[in-house]
């Protein structure tokens, strides 16, 4: 048995000439979390279609759940669950048949497929609009019984594309506390594509960013966070904003990188955050008491929007177009 949900290598799709997917090479493991980010037209939308078997790729292969999903995409797709961009519901039917007619697509028994698509309408908050047709829904409306439909034959691996765009706050969030329950909980794995960082930070083990189809970065915001910077950033709070004469000593610590002066102290750039001891040391021999020392930990969104700007860099410095900074 392969121990990755997904494996794909070398996925490369074109739509009329024009490249979408540029030789994707990623893995997605069991019970992970994987945000797929990028900027629009990136190509996060096509690599869940491929993975799905719902595209065909130009080249490159993939394995899902141990089948190949070209030869064996609707084998597959009873497998796996599908939020798309844009809902996909069926305008004429009810919230409820839209649920019922997937889930006997997906080889379900349809008595079992109406209870089940009842309990989950109602956990979205949609029971009272189950019988109602959709072409009177909202957006967030629509999303709620989306996720309802995505989630219905209980599948292992979830395509999960912005789901929580065009969602209020309390059902963003429960959207966000469902996500986090299926994989800690449950074991499912995710492969989410998201423009809301905060969201990704949260749920995401590894996050795979692409720029213009390419994948620039892969691996956890640690780990790529280490290949990025070589240095990491220590919040100095001594009440108010450093004097010169602070910096200076500041700066003299080994291997102090560089200070600069904020409102309630200085933003110290260090080689590592091992120096913290020193700095307060610099601190207190320099007279000023310290109020706060916080090692600034890199984000998944600070290291996101480096990936972009290099990538951005990359693309039109050397007009190679860009290559991955890690993988
Ligand atoms: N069916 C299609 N026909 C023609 N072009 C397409 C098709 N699907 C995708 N593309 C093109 O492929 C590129 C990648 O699109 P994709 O939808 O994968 O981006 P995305 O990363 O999901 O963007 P977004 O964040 O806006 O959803 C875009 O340039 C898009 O115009
Ligand atoms: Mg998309």
């Amino acid at each position: 048995m392969s121990t990755r949900s997904v494996r794909c290598e070398g996925l490369t799709k074109s739509f009329e000439g024009e490249p979408a997917l540029d030789g994707l090479t990623i893995d997605v493991r069991p019970g992970e979390v994987l945000a797929l980010l990028g900027p629009n037209g990136a190509g996060k939308t096509t690599t869940m279609r491929l993975l799905n078997g719902v595209l065909t790729p130009d080249l490159g292969t993939a394995t899902v759940l141990g089948l190949d999903p070209w030869a064996q995409g609707t084998e597959l797709r009873r497998r796996t669950g599908v939020l798309t961009e844009n809902a996909g519901l069926d305008e004429r039917f009810t919230a409820l048949e839209n649920l019922v007619t997937t889930a006997e697509l997906r080889g379900m028994d349809r008595s079992a497929a109406r209870v089940r698509a009842g309990e989950l309408l109602e956990r979205f908050g949609m029971g009272h609009r189950a019988d109602a047709r959709v072409q009177g829904f909202s957006t967030g409306q629509r999303k709620r019984v989306a996720l309802a439909r995505a989630l219905l034959h209980d599948p292992e691996l979830l395509y999960l594309d912005e789901p929580t765009s065009g969602l209020d706050p309390a059902a963003t969030r429960d959207v966000v506390e469902l996500i986090a329950s299926l994989t800690a909980e449950r074991g499912r794995t995710v492969v989410l594509c998201t423009h809301f960082l905060g969201e990704a930070g949260k749920l995401a083990s590894r996050m795979a960013v692409l720029f213009q189809g390419r994948l620039h970065a892969f691996g956890t915001p640690d780990q790529l966070a280490a290949d990025l910077w070589s240095d990491t950033e220590v919040r100095l709070d001594v009440g108010g904003p450093a004097s010169t004469e602070l910096l200076v000593a500041l700066a003299a610590v080994e291997p102090v990188v560089q200070a600069v002066p904020t409102d309630d102290g200085a933003l110290v750039r260090v080689r590592s955050a091992d120096v913290t001891p020193s700095l307060v040391r610099a601190c207190v021999a320099a007279g000023v008491d310290v109020h706060a020392v916080t090692p600034r930990a890199r984000t998944l969104e600070d290291v996101y929007f480096e990936v972009e700007a290099r990538a951005q860099a990359q693309g039109t410095d050397d007009g190679l177009g860009a290559r991955p900074v890690a993988t």
